[in-house]
């Protein structure tokens, strides 16, 4: 391989895995060593001590890792006993596995619009689809706010529109594990919070696995046995229908070593965000980060005037830059999700935002010549 070839002549990950599996080196593979040495594939001792570190990163009081952020999701539904009858408001943009969990309980989502300025959910909206809910005779039992892209969601609002009507809020935080709220990492402000460890996550293992964290100690204990199929103090006594939905030890010795560097990863996303920002304010809608909030920008999302979208995607493509579309359907235009109800007045936000969505290289390992680059096409593409 040529050493030497051009910066403008190399392709540009959108994400960079191997980026930083190169800086974690050594301390990965002996971790994966050790837990090889020892052999105890579940729920080794390195899974607790995943739990207690990243109770301690995030201030919940429990952390329950698992197999994945939809199990995650699933099992707090599972353990709040939601089921057929009952609505759990969700919103439409976001990745379909929000809404998947509230069907796979036998209960309903129920749609809700999003905000187009910060993409999460609209607590008017949400507000609107309690009222569709009781119309069409369904108890409202939760609502499932997304920090969608990293940014916290407008939580408090949302809390307050759930404690009106006696709802649960479960943070679907998949994309936002790291991020802060008025001073509070999330994880320490829902009644429970799920997050995601798949690889491109900003906190990503090296297969699928999850987390969920609460400071309810009742739920805790809930979710500890329902993840390994409803288990009582005796194993082949189960109490309750579950899953397996454990996290493999190996992951968590992935994800120990991970989490030392994150901090690091976190400042290092901010810089790249802002850099961003400065480069492509004037000429695009790029991300704004309301709500006394810190994203971790598990995507940067610049917007567009609907029709310009694909010719910028061409154009960078043709310069060797990747980009993504998070997402191009709304839940409520894909045909697993088209019937279910939507919150009355409808989900035009959602709508407009999956025409002019478009989503550039980001991660802690984008270097300034290459984002230069980045910068540079995307100003060059929208000049034309
Ligand atoms: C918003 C959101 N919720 C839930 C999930 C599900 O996480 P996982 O892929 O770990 O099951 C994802 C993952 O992409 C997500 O982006």
């Amino acid at each position: 391989m040529n050493q030497h070839a051009r910066l403008e002549d190399r392709a540009i990950p959108f994400i960079d895995v191997a980026a930083q599996r190169r800086r974690l080196g050594r301390a990965v593979d002996d971790a994966i060593a050790r837990v090889l040495a020892h052999c105890q594939f579940i729920q080794g001792p390195e899974v607790r001590a995943l739990e207690a570190a990243l109770a301690a990163f995030c201030g919940a009081r429990h952390a329950i890792a698992c197999s994945s952020g939809t199990d995650a999701l699933r099992l707090v539904l599972m353990a709040w006993g939601i089921g057929p009858g009952d609505a759990v408001i969700c919103p439409a943009f976001t990745f379909c596995a929000t809404a998947e969990v509230v069907a796979l309980c036998g209960a309903t989502p129920v749609m809700a619009d999003v905000r187009p300025e910060t993409f999460n959910l609209d607590p008017a909206s949400c507000e609107r689809a309690v009222t569709t809910a009781k119309r069409l005779g369904l108890t409202p039992r939760a609502v499932i706010p997304v920090d969608l892209f990293g940014l916290p969601a407008d939580h408090d609002a949302i809390a307050a529109v759930a404690a009106a009507h006696g709802m649960l809020v479960l943070d679907d935080a998949a994309q936002a594990f790291g991020a802060t709220y008025k001073d509070r990492k999330l994880g320490a402000l829902a009644t429970a919070t799920a997050t995601s460890f798949f690889p491109a996550k900003p906190l990503g293992c090296y297969g699928d696995g999850g987390a969920i964290f609460t400071d309810d100690d009742e739920l805790a204990a809930r979710l500890r046995s329902l993840r390994v199929h409803g288990e009582g103090v005796d194993k082949y006594d189960a109490v309750d229908i579950g899953l397996t939905g454990r996290l493999d030890t190996l992951q968590a010795a992935i994800l120990l070593e991970k989490l030392k560097i994150f901090p690091e990863e976190i400042v290092a996303r901010e810089r790249a965000a802002a850099r961003y920002a400065a480069g492509l304010a004037e000429v695009v809608s790029v991300p704004r980060v309301g709500n006394e909030s810190n994203s971790v920008w598990a995507q940067y999302t610049i917007r567009l005037p609907p029709g310009r979208r694909d010719a910028l995607a061409s154009a960078l493509k043709a310069q060797g830059i990747p980009t993504g579309i998070y997402y191009a359907r709304p839940l409520h235009r894909q045909a697993a999700y088209r019937h279910f109800p939507v919150a009355d007045a409808g989900l035009p936000a959602s709508e407009r935002l999956a025409a002019e969505v478009i989503s550039l290289p980001m991660h802690a390992y984008l270097d300034e010549p290459v984002q230069d680059r980045i910068i540079a096409a995307v100003r060059r593409a929208l000049a034309d």
